[in-house]
């Protein structure tokens, strides 16, 4: 069997950036060995004592899981001991993370990450994601700080996320198209299993949280509305599917063509998820696939940045779905709701 390994396909692909000396490629290494750890402790968190809460709340004033610190830890560990990176905002952590070692002093990149996105589900046995996104820090040198991270998505250097699922997979970008790669784990490796992911232009499932259906805007209201309705020309109704984990949905929606949408709410009038670490990253990956990923107005990487853990609404998926999700939007605001 002609396999090849993500260390192997990263090397390959570090020619595409002429000046490139190898430092995005190590750092996405750093990340993949990471992401081996956490898969090896979500795969047997039933057995070891990993499952259920801290006892603690984070900065978004949510219930802390055992395995979010285990995973916030991991990665941490991994990108200091790797060098690449001054400096990593994490979901877990208030501040920013300043990395200032002997081996980081040259580094160029900071990483922003949700470690362990749809921790919720890991209880039951749901698949969980980290996810992850690289900027070129914009300060000269010493620790990266704050303002290397306040920099719109346009700018991210790569992005990806791994989806600890039935199998493990690593799916990443660096602006050259996306590509996956599934975990044998027999030899260890993640190895290119999806090569040039495209998302389908539209599909017939959408993802969203009904329950908070009276709390929507009117224009997700008259969307899903819309979803809803019997059309054979456009394949309506179509399926609602929704796990809660965001990356699993997404992973399902890139791949069979779908939308994601959390738009605000009156609970989160700002939206849910936020714009660093979950939205920008997902929405180049999902953009470098031949998708699209707005807040319902607006193109999400184009949106300003003040703060680390800013929120933002997301509509996410196949461009032909978003643009109606967003039509729906722009109609019901003038009518003023
Ligand atoms: P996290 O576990 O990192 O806090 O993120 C969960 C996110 C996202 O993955 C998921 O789609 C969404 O929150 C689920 O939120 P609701 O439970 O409000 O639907
Ligand atoms: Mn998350
Ligand atoms: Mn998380």
């Amino acid at each position: 069997m002609n396999v090849k390994t993500l260390g192997q396909f990263i090397i390959e692909k570090q020619n595409d950036f002429p000046f490139a000396k190898g430092e995005l490629s190590r750092l996405l290494r750093d990340i993949g060995i990471a992401a081996k750890i956490v898969n090896r402790e979500v795969n047997k968190a039933g057995l070891a004592e990993i499952l259920g809460e801290t006892g603690e709340t984070n900065v978004q004033g949510e219930k802390v899981k055992k395995l979010d610190v285990f995973a916030n830890d991991q990665f941490i560990a991994a990108l200091k001991a790797g060098g690449e990176c001054c400096a990593i905002a994490s979901e877990e952590n208030e501040e920013i993370i300043p990395i200032d070692s002997d081996i980081s002093r040259n580094a160029k990149y900071v990483v922003a990450m949700d470690p362990l996105d749809g921790s919720s589900n890991i209880d039951v046995n749901v698949s969980v994601g980290t996810i992850f996104s690289i900027y070129r820090r914009t300060t000269l040198n010493g620790a990266g700080q704050l303002e290397d991270f306040l920099q719109r998505g346009t700018e991210q250097v790569a992005a990806g996320y791994v989806i600890y699922g039935s199998s493990a997979m690593l799916v990443y970008t660096t602006g050259k198209g996306v590509n996956g790669f599934t975990l044998d784990p027999s030899i260890g490796e993640f190895c290119l299993s999806h090569p040039n992911m495209r998302i389908p232009q539209s599909g017939n499932v959408y993802s969203i949280n009904e329950g908070n259906y009276l709390h929507f805007p009117d224009g997700v209201k008259k969307y899903i509305k819309y979803c809803q309705e019997e059309d054979k020309a456009t394949n309506r109704p179509y399926s609602s599917r929704y796990i809660g984990s965001g990356v699993a949905d997404i992973h399902r929606n890139l791949i069979v063509g779908g939308v994601y949408i959390y738009p605000t709410t009156t609970k989160s009038p700002k939206g849910k998820l936020r714009l660093l670490y979950e939205c920008n990253p997902l929405a180049f990956i999902v953009e470098q696939a031949g998708g699209k990923a707005t807040d319902g107005y607006k193109r999400i990487m184009e949106k300003d940045i003040k703060e680390l853990h800013q929120r933002t609404p997301l509509f996410l998926g196949s461009s032909d779905m978003v643009d109606k999700a967003m039509e729906f939007m722009a109609k019901y605001a003038e009518v003023g709701a």
